[in-house]
């Protein structure tokens, strides 16, 4: 007899049904996305335990007669498409008539519909694969599907679910991207009778984004409208690190794209942060045949004809949107169109104000790379009291109008400077560390810090040894107050095993311009007046204080003599 054997149905059921789904989200996008297709306008889900021991969602679309809840519930039904060829540009979510019975494979499911004709409807019950029940039900139009003990009779697969909080948490991701393509929907998502997601419907995408994130997060967005691409991006300056939410759809369905992401951000080259992370909500609109949609598994991808096409888009969509945010905070507002930011109007030296070296500025406030006096401030004027605005300017007046700084610039300029003066001279002073800080990092990172160890020493970095996996701390810089030594020197590692300092000929100073960008205080940063006068005076005792080391200014004037034309002085 031979050794190869048919599998049973059920098993082949439950072994399929693996792809589509993997986890109680899965669960939730399946059955929300069959409420949106059936025309639901209202949809509730209810889960308790992660999911893992109910999933309940409701809707009030189209439901089902009873041949068709039952036939609902057979692998490869499905109301959405005859044929191949319906793929094309296909406006469903479903296609694939899977769905239902892979869940009902691995789980006992109860299927509640009814058309609205009567107020009668049908029950179906499925348990393991099995329909155990058909019967006559009252209730409204609409489908309720409640599916308990997910993954009962499929062990392996139980035992990689994680905590019911983290299992909840992905529910609720899978239900926010839904509710971001479905405006005209109203959402709600409960949790152990704790409400966790309320989206009323709107005809507005900030609204739901508010709905969904908070209001502070839908006020940080700009929108994006370009060519098949629209949207909303979170502002330059608001955009962290961590936190960040990725949202894209094309012709309405959600999808994952790493690359495309990555286009949105080159978008943003230049204007962010380096390791800020910006949020996006974006969405396109492309011809059907432009987009397969059947790619995946669990339609989670999709793949492009023209991939490289609809990144340069995005990019391009992106960065139009960012560059007019200057416009949005009224720089580029004036009614002549003359532009004082970044144009011809920046200080120049002659005419920079100094600082008076009060007990006010001590010296610690920025931490001086090396010992010594600082350099003294080139034409001392009266000190005027600098403001900060937004957490990320400062404010102050000369003798011939108002001066805006960007801090961050400012303290990169700063630290720049200084930078490249130790790396071709004297090492800088280091704060040696009592409990060296151990690090781990990837052998790329490793190679990359061994053979730049002299430029990490220089800005104060004592790095040792290099064996295994790890690199201990012993001693770290300090250049200002919220420096996060490790997080930089991290990212430093990062940035230098991508080898993104060319050739011998720049690498110093590239370095020591991505040392200062990493090392600078930052936008949002609240300083205190010392700081502020502190940075101010450095800044000033630069050899080239108005620019930043990536050619963007740091410094922006408003004229007095404008002030003066527009209050109807001049
Ligand atoms: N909430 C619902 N309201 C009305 N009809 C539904 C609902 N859920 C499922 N159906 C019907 O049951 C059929 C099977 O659903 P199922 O999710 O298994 O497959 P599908 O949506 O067609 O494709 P896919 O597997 O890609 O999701 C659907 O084609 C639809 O006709
Ligand atoms: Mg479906």
């Amino acid at each position: 007899m031979g050794r190869i054997a048919i599998l049973a149905d059920h098993v082949a059921d439950q072994i399929a049904a693996g792809e589509v789904v993997e986890r109680p989200a899965s669960v939730v996008k399946e059955l929300v996305e069959n409420a949106l297709d059936a025309g639901a306008t209202d949809v509730t889900v209810t889960v308790t335990g992660g999911g893992r021991m109910l999933i309940r969602v409701s809707d009030d679309g189209s439901g089902m007669d009873r041949d068709d809840a039952v036939l609902a519930l057979e692998r490869h039904a499905t109301s959405k498409l005859t044929d191949t060829r319906d793929l094309v540009g296909i406006g469903s979510f479903g296609f694939r008539g899977e769905a239902l019975p892979a869940i009902g494979s691995v789980s006992r499911l109860t299927l509640e519909t009814a058309t609205g004709t009567g107020g009668e409807g049908t029950r179906v019950l499925v348990l393991g694969g099995r329909m155990e029940q058909v019967a006559p039900v009252a209730r409204a139009r609409g489908t309720t599907v409640t599916v308990e003990r997910l993954f009962y009779n499929t062990p392996a697969r139980r035992k990689f679910l994680r905590s019911a909080r983290a299992e909840t948490r992905a529910i609720h991701e899978a239900l926010q991207a839904l509710a971001l393509a479905r405006l005209d929907v109203a959402f709600r998502l409960e949790s152990e009778g704790r409400g966790l997601l309320e989206a009323p419907r709107t005809a507005d995408l900030s609204s739901r984004v508010a709905a969904l994130f908070g209001r502070a997060l839908a006020d940080q967005l700009v929108p994006v409208d370009h060519a098949g691409l629209k949207g909303l991006v979170q502002r330059p300056a608001d955009a962290r690190p961590a936190g960040r939410r990725t949202f894209l759809y094309v012709n309405g369905r959600p999808f994952r794209d790493h690359f495309l992401v990555r286009a949105a951000e080159a978008g943003y080259r230049g204007a962010i942060h380096p390791g800020a992370r910006p949020t996006l909500f974006l969405s396109l609109t492309v011809p059907g045949e432009a987009v397969d949609v059947n790619v995946h598994p669990a339609k989670l991808e999709v793949r492009f004809h023209d991939k490289y096409g609809i990144e340069r888009a995005v990019e391009e969509a992106v960065r139009g949107a960012v560059a007019g945010v200057d416009a949005a905070v009224g720089l580029g507002a004036w009614e002549d169109g003359e532009r004082w930011a970044g144009s011809g109007e920046r200080v120049d030296q002659a005419r920079a104000p100094g600082w008076t070296e009060g007990a006010d500025a001590p010296e610690d406030l920025f931490a001086p790379l090396s010992e010594g006096a600082p350099p003294a401030p080139r034409q001392p004027l009266p000190a005027s009291e600098v403001l900060q605005l937004h957490a990320t300017y400062l404010l102050l007046e000369d003798a011939d109008g108002l001066l805006i700084v960007d801090q961050h610039s400012a303290h990169e300029r700063v630290l720049y400077e200084r930078a490249m003066a130790e790396l071709s001279g004297a090492d800088a002073a280091a704060q040696r560390l009592l409990l060296p800080i151990t690090l781990n990092l990837t052998a790329a990172e490793l190679d990359a810090v061994e053979a730049n160890r002299e430029v990490l020493h220089a800005v104060g970095y004592e790095a040792a040894p290099f064996g295994g996996e790890s690199v201990v701390l012993h001693a770290v810089p300090n250049p200002h107050r919220r420096f996060d030594a490790q997080r930089c020197f991290e990212e430093l590692a990062t940035d230098l095993a991508r080898n993104r300092f060319g050739g011998v000929h720049n690498r110093i100073e590239r370095f020591a311009a991505t040392w200062a960008c990493r090392a600078a205080v930052k936008a949002g940063d609240v300083l205190d007046a010392r700081e502020r006068a502190e940075l101010l005076r450095r800044l000033f005792a630069c050899t080239l204080p108005p620019h930043d080391v990536h050619g963007r200014p740091t410094i922006v004037r408003l004229p007095r003599g404008e002030l003066e034309r527009r209050f109807g002085r001049g």
